[in-house]
């Protein structure tokens, strides 16, 4: 293997997402043609130019967001004929999944425009955020036109507050979550921490879950369906008003999906055995300041002393390494796992979050993959937890709480318009 190859392949795809990256690439033709980076040298009236500019540039940008969102309807046919790994799509995207709605690109584009006035750009070509964003919107749009919704799951650390802190009483978020459940919309906090005490998670929840007890109390809310699926897929609890820290533990077999029993304890041990080797060769060959942290259904290394932080390179090595060799074993074959850059840890966990988004649906009475939107932070392909979610519903991939907080004001405009 070349140089070259190893590094424009093996290491960086798993850095790009590559249907992004693709649409990227469809819209740097038009900036190309008609952005006007010369404006500020012409004698005639530059506002005109940039008008005119800005115009064409949004109808092509425009246009070629409709092809891409035909090219998807035509993937979708092909997925009900059985025939999606023939589609044109796959074709030009190999890394392409399934889609569980279609997507109003167009539309989205018109609203992402307004807001961050792409088409104006003379020097930034439409760039990876554009891109997501647009994305997001275009799936928020077809959930609405399409609905109703019926669950919407959140990642924790990054997407509901900021890495390693908690949901605080003042998070903005708080009020739109309220809001979800209040228009009868259920909802799931689907994050790697995996606890197997209800006290724990309060610590991390306690805003969110005192706000919910108020609004019961007040009679705002009437039995809200709001549950946590802890460990990626491994732990449950469901708010309830009568239990300790308002949260009920819901055990395993009351939950679990039929395949989920068929994880036999012995493979769960040999392939945490063989994480926690990967584990500790980094902390060796890297000379980490770590600690591995063995549980249950986990392990995973923390920094020592606790405000200590790995490098970014340190993280990626350490996770690319263990996903490497844990797949080696053989229980990897029997088992589902997720080994992920945590930001300041790397964990490797039983199961997914595929699984747990399919686990909520289930224990929420089975609604669909159609019906569902998992909001995360994680959407890499490699050392990213959220990516999973992906086989269980439609994703939105927000950047920080404050976006997540947008997506949702954004939903509520929409659902509010289409009623
Ligand atoms: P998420 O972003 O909500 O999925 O949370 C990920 C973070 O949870 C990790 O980066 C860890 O800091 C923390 N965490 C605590 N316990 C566990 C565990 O058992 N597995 C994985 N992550 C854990
Ligand atoms: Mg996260």
């Amino acid at each position: 293997m070349t140089t070259r190859y190893r590094v424009e392949y093996a290491l960086k795809t798993h850095r790009r997402d590559q249907l992004i990256e693709w649409i990227k690439g469809l819209l740097a033709v038009p900036f190309v043609l008609h952005s006007q980076p010369t404006a500020v040298y012409d004698s005639g009236s530059r506002s005109d130019v940039l008008e005119k500019m800005a115009s064409t540039a949004h109808r092509r940008y425009a246009e070629i967001l409709h092809d891409v969102e035909e090219l998807i309807n035509d993937h979708i046919a092909h997925q009900k004929s059985g025939t999606h790994q023939r589609s044109k799509l796959k074709h030009l995207v190999p890394s392409v999944g399934v889609f569980f709605t279609p997507l109003l690109l167009a539309k989205a584009f018109e609203y992402q425009d307004q807001r961050r006035r792409i088409s104006s750009r003379r020097f930034v070509p439409p760039s990876f955020n554009d891109i997501r964003l647009t994305l997001n919107s275009a799936q928020i749009m077809s959930l609405v036109q399409g609905g109703p919704l019926e669950l919407v799951t959140f990642d924790g650390d990054v997407t509901l507050y900021d890495d390693g802190l908690s949901l605080v009483p003042e998070n903005p978020v708080i009020p739109r979550i309220i809001s979800l459940l209040s228009r009868g919309i259920k909802v799931g906090i689907v994050t790697a921490a995996g606890y197997t005490e209800a006290s724990r998670y309060y610590d991390r929840l306690y805003g969110l879950l005192s706000s919910v007890r108020d609004a019961v109390i007040n009679r705002e809310l009437v039995s809200p369906d709001l549950i946590i699926l802890g460990g990626e897929s491994n732990y449950l609890f469901k708010f309830k008003l009568s239990s300790e820290y308002w949260l009920e533990y819901i055990p395993r077999r009351d939950w679990m999906l039929p395949e989920m029993a068929e994880w036999a304890d012995e493979d769960i041990k040999i392939l945490l055995d063989s994480a926690e080797k990967a584990l500790t060769e980094c902390i060796s060959n890297m000379k980490l300041s770590a600690q591995i942290l063995r549980k249950e259904r986990a392990v995973g290394i923390i920094p020592v002393p606790s405000g200590h932080k790995f490098t970014r390179e340190q993280l990626e090595e350490t996770v690319l390494v263990t996903q490497q060799q844990v797949e080696m074993s053989p229980a990897a074959k029997r088992l589902p796992f997720c080994a992920f850059n945590g930001g300041s840890d790397i964990f490797v966990d039983i199961g997914d979050k595929g699984w747990g988004v399919l686990a909520c649906q289930r224990y929420l009475g089975g609604i669909g993959r159609n019906k569902t939107l998992h909001v995360g932070d994680q959407f890499l392909s490699a050392g990213a937890n959220d990516f999973k979610a992906r086989l269980a519903c439609t994703t939105a991939w927000i950047a920080s709480p404050a976006e997540t907080v947008q997506l949702l004001d954004e939903l509520a405009a929409h659902s509010l318009s289409q009623s």
